[in-house]
């Protein structure tokens, strides 16, 4: 018999087809998440579970879930998922680094140019009829925004992501800063971009952008005191997880005017309600969490899921392992 697994949503291309040779497979039919109930529920007699950012594995569902062996998650980012019972229990967790690297850097430069030129504004400047009204095709002052290009860009976390931001700053003219736990010597050279501490990244760079993980570490790693260090003339990037900024802090610099405004692709709760004090600035722009929003990427992700369960029905390790440190606690697979 093959080995149960439940897939929390419907994956992109051939990904499921790929699965269901190896697993009984079922996914659930619904656009929004399962909730918790159900996937308690289903969890009792599963052997295998493929998540979303979206669905909280924590220890409820992990106890409910006694056959469990492996969790692949369609992400890179696994904060939702309490990994240190994982490993504690024996099941492994896989992630899908790389695949999205690109895609999310994409997303990452096109919000700094819309904040910085204000294409969100301008659009609206547009279909709203106010350009009719000014009764000018173009002006002097219309739609001001600021330059890219000679700016300094601020990388707080320089790993693949970050990188990759880096690497496409040098092509606009930008001078790229970076702040890491860790500071990474080889990438310097090769990216040609310096190392800073933690402030004085804030202080020195006109765009900030966030690149880190949510851990207990990075929880509201950017609040008050970090936004006031900020130039008054710097803009906020987040495309990594919302929980890294204080939306709070961030909704006082903004009224203080501590900085110039902020681009998120990533909020504290998602969906963000639409009464979310951030959105009443005109010097926000915001996105759904769809730094990884590419047909192309959404599909690798998939394929890298598939290969991680796969690997691991076959008893091997699977490539994309989290947790590491399970593999002397349960050898891989289901026997
Ligand atoms: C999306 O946010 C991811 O972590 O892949
Ligand atoms: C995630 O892919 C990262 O390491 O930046």
């Amino acid at each position: 018999m093959k080995p149960r697994l439940f897939i929390t949503r419907q994956l992109p291309g051939r990904a499921i087809d790929m699965i269901s040779e190896y697993y009984e497979v079922e996914v659930w039919p619904e656009y929004y998440p399962p909730p918790k109930s159900i996937l308690i529920e289903k969890s009792r007699d599963l052997d295998a579970l493929c998540t979303l950012l979206t669905d909280k594995i924590d220890r409820e569902v992990l106890d409910a879930a006694s056959r469990l062996r492996i969790i692949a998650q369609y992400a890179v980012g696994f904060d939702n998922i309490d990994v240190d019972e994982c490993t504690r229990r024996g099941v492994y967790v896989t992630n899908t680094p790389g695949v999205l690297t690109e895609a999310v850097a994409d997303l990452t430069w096109a919000l700094i140019l819309a904040i910085a030129r204000r294409v969100v504004e301008a659009d609206k400047f547009v279909r709203s009829g106010a350009w009719e009204r000014t009764r000018t095709g173009w002006h002097p002052t219309m739609m001001l925004g600021v330059d890219v290009h000679g700016k300094v860009l601020g990388i707080i976390g320089l790993g693949r992501i970050g990188s990759a931001v880096a690497r496409r700053a040098r092509c606009f003219g930008m001078k790229v800063l970076y702040y890491d736990v860790e500071r990474k010597r080889d990438l310097e050279e090769e990216l040609g971009v310096d190392y800073v501490d933690f402030d004085e990244l804030l202080r020195k760079s006109d765009f900030v952008s966030i690149h880190v993980p949510l851990t207990k570490l990075t929880y509201h790693m950017i609040g008050e005191r970090e936004l006031k260090l900020m130039k008054p003339t710097a803009y906020l990037i987040n495309t990594s997880r919302g929980a890294v900024v204080d939306e709070k802090a961030l909704v006082k610099a903004l009224e203080n005017r501590w900085i110039a405004g902020a681009a998120l692709d990533v909020f504290e709760v998602e969906p963000t309600p639409k009464n979310n004090p951030l959105l009443k600035f005109s010097n926000v722009i915001v996105t759904p969490h769809i730094g990884s929003a590419s047909r192309e990427t959404r599909e690798r992700m998939a394929l890298m899921v598939a290969e991680n369960l796969i690997a691991f029905a076959k008893g091997e390790i699977p490539p994309n392992l989290v947790n590491k440190d399970v593999i002397s606690i349960r050898r891989p697979g289901f026997r």
